[in-house]
C-alpha cells in the first residue's frame, strides 16, 4: 500500500501502478494540497490523491483508492470503488 500521512489527514492508495505495476510508494509527490498528485517511479504518470484518478498518462486507469482515517495513533483503511479502477 502506499499510505500518506500529513498530520491528521491520510491517503491510501494501491501500491501498485495500473499501468506496468511500478510501486507508487517509491514516486515523488507534486501538487499542491488542493491537486496533489503521485508521480509513478518509472513512466511518470501521476495519480490524484482525493481520488486515485489519473491526470497524466501513460496509465489510462485509476489506482485503486483505501477510504483512511487515522485512529488512535494508527491508521484505518477499507477498500472503496474507484470510477475505472481494478478491483483488488
Ligand atoms: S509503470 Fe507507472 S506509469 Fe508505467
Amino acid at each position: 500500500m502506499f499510505v500518506l500521512r500529513r498530520g491528521e489527514r491520510v491517503t491510501v492508495l494501491a501500491d501498485s501502478g495500473p499501468h506496468l505495476s511500478a510501486p507508487l510508494s517509491e514516486g515523488e509527490l507534486t501538487g499542491d494540497d488542493g491537486d496533489a498528485r503521485i508521480v509513478c517511479p518509472w513512466h511518470g504518470s501521476e495519480f490524484s490523491l482525493t481520488d486515485g484518478c489519473v491526470g497524466h498518462g501513460p496509465a489510462t486507469a485509476a489506482v485503486p483508492l483505501f477510504a483512511a482515517r487515522v485512529v488512535d495513533g494508527g491508521v484505518r483503511a477499507r477498500i472503496v470503488q474507484s470510477a475505472g479502477a481494478p478491483t483488488l
